[in-house]
């Protein structure tokens, strides 16, 4: 391994990620980390590693720094690997948004006019991973696996921070199961009923005399309808939030037709929020337990749906809907596997929207999809305050559509 070599200059520009670009005095590129927020224009110093074209290392003091660098909201926010935005204050959504301009005009130029919706100041993680080492209760340090040890976490829900000290006190009082593991706590929508998952699925509910076994359901009350979902299922991080974020998003669009194809559509969150802009939904997602879930949540709303278990390219036809179709996909992080890609460009539907929590596998998507599918718009949601993602939502129009109407 080369030496660690330290470099002292100019933060050039951010880079998707958070990173700070920056050219040494002989032009290599460096890419730098820092573990709480760089400004472009800052000057620093940086332990760096030299490979053949580049550099990359951490910033480790500051020289010059941004006036707008304000103290960390948080104890461990210098070692726990939660949040890397701390230090960035109310200029937070302002880094994100360049980090995202940064992807965008590298990765799809031709987009000038999305738009971004920062996170308000009460956004907050209704679910949080902690890890129990056989002694205390904490985060994973940034890049490792040491333990950070906290007593509360203040981008979480009131009632999950205070919940941490509580599940610690019962797993050190062997109320709760004490091996080292993973644990989750997560609460529904409003805040406020809490539930601690341990890796075995086992699931306790926080009452004022202690933790009791629970039932696992955890249930989201929105302005005009209501999710249920099992604990430890996938849903919306930050769900107040990401609602209002999409629902914004989507009337904004006026969507409406026949059917919606609601593809990786989890407990149903998206057909819901469509409600009935379309006549009929097709949801398809491969966790069974979610689909029963969707069922349920869609029934009362008396919405003709009809909810599918199974992977989405296993199950995507060729030619799939009618030019009044609206298919939506939400994909995990990784986005779209290359067969759903190829098989979307016969789709028959004239409209698309595609939801990415990774910005480059967003991109990479639709430039997969170009050949068939022009992007129209496009938001960029901060539904991660504090940390370096965030989620894209496209308005996707067929390109055969596209020419009929000019
Ligand atoms: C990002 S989540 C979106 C869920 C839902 N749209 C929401 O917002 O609540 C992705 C969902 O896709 C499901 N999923 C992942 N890979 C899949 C696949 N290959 N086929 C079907 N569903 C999949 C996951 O179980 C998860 O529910």
């Amino acid at each position: 391994m080369r030496p660690v070599e330290l470099w002292r200059g100019e933060i050039a520009r951010l880079a998707w990620g958070g990173k700070g670009l920056a050219r040494s005095e002989d032009g290599r590129l460096l890419l730098l980390g820092s573990p709480l927020a760089l400004f472009p224009g800052e000057e620093v110093e940086a332990e760096v590693h030299w490979k053949a074209r580049h550099g990359e290392g951490k910033v480790i003091r500051w020289i010059k720094k941004d006036p707008r660098r304000v103290p960390a909201g948080c104890p461990v926010a210098a070692t726990c690997g939660g949040c890397d935005l701390w230090e960035a204050g109310e200029a937070a959504a302002e880094l994100k948004k360049t980090m995202a301009a940064d992807l965008l005009h590298r990765q799809l130029p031709e987009i000038t006019n999305w738009r971004y919706l920062p996170a308000p100041a009460d956004a907050r993680r209704h679910r949080i991973q902690l890890h129990w080492d056989g002694k205390a209760l904490g985060y994973h340090a940034r890049g490792s696996h040491q333990l950070v040890p906290v007593a509360g976490c203040p981008i979480a829900a009131d009632d999950l921070s205070a919940a941490i000290p509580r599940l610690q006190e019962a797993i050190q009082g062997k109320l709760l199961p004490q091996r080292p593991q993973r644990w989750e706590l997560a609460t529904g929508t409003p805040a406020g009923r809490v539930v601690a998952l341990d890796e075995k699925k086992g699931v306790w509910l926080l009452e004022p005399d202690g933790w009791h076994r629970d039932d696992a359901e955890m249930i989201e009350t929105f302005q005009d309808f209501t999710l249920r979902h099992r604990a430890g299922g996938f849903f919306q991080v930050s769900p107040p939030w990401a609602v209002a974020a999409f629902r914004a998003v989507l009337e904004d669009w006026d969507l409406k037709g026949a059917t919606l194809y609601d593809l990786y559509g989890g407990v149903g969150l998206f057909s819901a929020l469509l409600g009935n802009r379309f006549q009929r939904r097709v949801l398809v997602e491969y966790d069974i337990a979610a689909v029963e879930w969707a069922k349920k949540n869609l029934d009362p709303m008396a919405l003709a749906s009809e909810c599918i278990a199974s992977d989405v390219g296993k199950w995507l036809p060729e030619n799939l809907g009618a030019p009044e179709d609206l298919i939506l996909l939400d994909p995990p992080r990784a986005g779209l596997e290359p067969e759903v890609a190829a098989k979307l460009m016969s789709a028959m539907a004239e409209t698309m929207v595609l939801v990415g929590c990774d910005g480059a596998a967003f991109c990479r998507d639709i430039q997969r999809l170009s050949p068939a599918w022009k992007l129209v718009d496009l938001a960029v949601l901060d539904l991660f305050p504090l940390t370096p993602h965030v989620e894209c939502v496209g308005l996707l129009k067929r390109l055969r559509a596209m020419s009929h109407e000019l």
